[in-house]
């Protein structure tokens, strides 16, 4: 049946079947070749800050088992593969020089995915921050966004003649409000909204200012960012539900699209975050809304708010409507994809849009003793969610391709390795990846693309 349903979906021609990680997932060897250390490599070692105790020193072994995993890519028929480069491998102190064996990983990464026809889509910024660049104020620092802006110039200098989908920035709202505002991923600070807005606007002026530099380097490539928004609906028509909603969705989604997109921050969280708000110079917004030619998007959810008390000026509270849930508590509710490309698509128009990140956690995966993983739930969450794409691209969206998260089993940040998002499992005792039946659904869907 699932089977059926993932033979009969209709996506548009030429869209991009792939999948997404992130280096620090990943890769593992974390002092290898020269690298030096993130915030991530620092973080993981903090008492509690990862469930598990764990951390992404091993991680999948990535740096070392890079062949062997784009050859599982194109098992799985994959036409294009989401990853980010590490900023510490490249530069390891954050603003000096460049550690060329750095470069050399992702150079050899990059030929071995073309050689495989498989489209590298390249993410400077997933997260790991220069430590170094963190002892002197990380993202609440404004010559942070200069020094990304030259990582970016360095690195895409190296393979602006080979990589043509270049994202600046993952998920900024994610990495700057748990970062700096609660306190929940690296570098753990708990500075409530100032700290979220503070560092996002350093990050979206890195963006801005690297956007420039990316487009001279690597002339006929596309340059975007990636943010994960939500469709935020209120809880229920009282007059203080629907303004909390929209202060969730300022912050989440208007924040970083307006500024981007219209080149100039929303009004209404002007005005409610008056006495948090970071020092805007006179230039920064028409730097931060350089044109880009695509805007990727992460979804995992719809997002129901009600007033409450999280982050002041905020005040919301999330509400989770019974429902079936993954195990990260994220509402499994596929129309989320439709309503956010809707969304974005009416308000702001971008080129092109890709689903850069979409998939499930599903806890205690069991390995049978054919060595087989069935996950349907998984299966069905990738048709039901890609359905949504192809009634959106029906409806005149240009939406251009789906990145599934994740390729294989990782370090999932605070849940270190409790919450398996692969549609790989991989052992982590031996490395052994074996394909999940969601791998194997995933492999027809993206066939049937290329086929077509
Ligand atoms: C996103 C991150 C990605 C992964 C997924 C589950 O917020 O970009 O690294 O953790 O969530």
């Amino acid at each position: 049946m699932l089977i059926q349903s993932a033979r009969a979906l209709k996506l548009p021609c030429q869209f991009l079947v792939g999948a997404a990680t992130c280096a620090y997932q990943i890769e593992g060897a974390p002092f290898c070749d020269g690298k030096g250390e993130s915030i991530w490599d620092r973080f993981t070692k903090k008492p509690g800050a990862i469930i598990d105790g764990s951390s992404g020193d091993i991680a999948c072994d990535h740096y070392h088992r890079m062949s062997e995993d784009i050859a599982l890519m194109k098992q799985l028929g994959l036409s294009a593969y989401r990853f980010s480069t590490a900023w510490t491998r490249i530069i390891p102190d954050g603003s000096g020089s460049i550690n060329q064996a750095g470069l050399d990983f992702y150079s050899r990464l990059i030929d071995e995915l073309l050689a495989a026809h498989i489209a590298p889509f390249l993410t400077l910024y997933h997260w790991d921050l220069p430590q170094l660049l963190q002892d002197k104020g990380g993202w609440y620092n404004r010559d942070t966004a200069y020094h990304f802006a030259n990582y970016a110039d360095a690195v895409s200098r190296a393979f602006g003649d080979r990589v043509k989908h270049w994202t600046t920035l993952n998920e900024p709202w994610t990495f700057c409000w748990s970062g700096y505002a609660t306190g929940e991923d690296a570098p753990g600070l708990s500075d409530g909204a100032r700290g979220g807005l503070v560092s996002s606007h350093h990050a979206l002026l890195g963006h801005g200012l690297a956007v420039p530099l990316i487009r001279a380097n690597a002339p006929d490539s596309s340059v975007g960012i990636v943010f994960d928004l939500n469709v935020v609906t209120p809880a229920t028509t009282s007059l203080s539900d629907v303004a909390a909603s929209k202060r969730f969705e300022g912050a989440q989604n208007r924040w970083f699209l307006d500024a981007v997109f219209k080149g100039a921050y929303p009004e209404d969280m002007l005005n409610l975050c008056g006495d948090v708000l970071p020092e805007i110079e006179n230039s920064d917004n028409q730097i931060i809304a350089a044109p880009i030619d695509y805007l990727g998007i992460n979804i995992y959810r719809r997002s129901i708010m009600a007033e409450g008390t999280e982050l002041p000026p905020l005040n919301f509270q999330r509400v989770s409507p019974p429902g079936n849930y993954s195990a990260v508590n994220y509402e499994i509710w596929p129309e989320c994809v439709y309503d956010v490309l809707q969304y974005v698509h009416q308000n702001y128009a971008p080129n092109e849009i890709f689903i850069s990140e979409n998939g499930l956690a599903l806890a205690h995966e069991i390995v049978t003793d054919e060595g087989e993983i069935h996950d349907p739930i998984r299966g069905k969450y990738l048709v039901d969610h890609l359905s949504q794409i192809a009634r959106a691209a029906k409806d005149g969206i240009p939406v251009k391709g789906y990145f599934v998260w994740t390729l294989m089993d990782n370090f999932e940040w605070a849940y270190g390795y409790t919450v398996p998002f692969g549609i790989v499992h991989v052992d982590f005792e031996t490395q052994r990846r074996r394909i999940k039946d969601s791998g194997k659904i995933f492999a027809i869907i993206a066939k049937n693309c290329s086929d077509s």
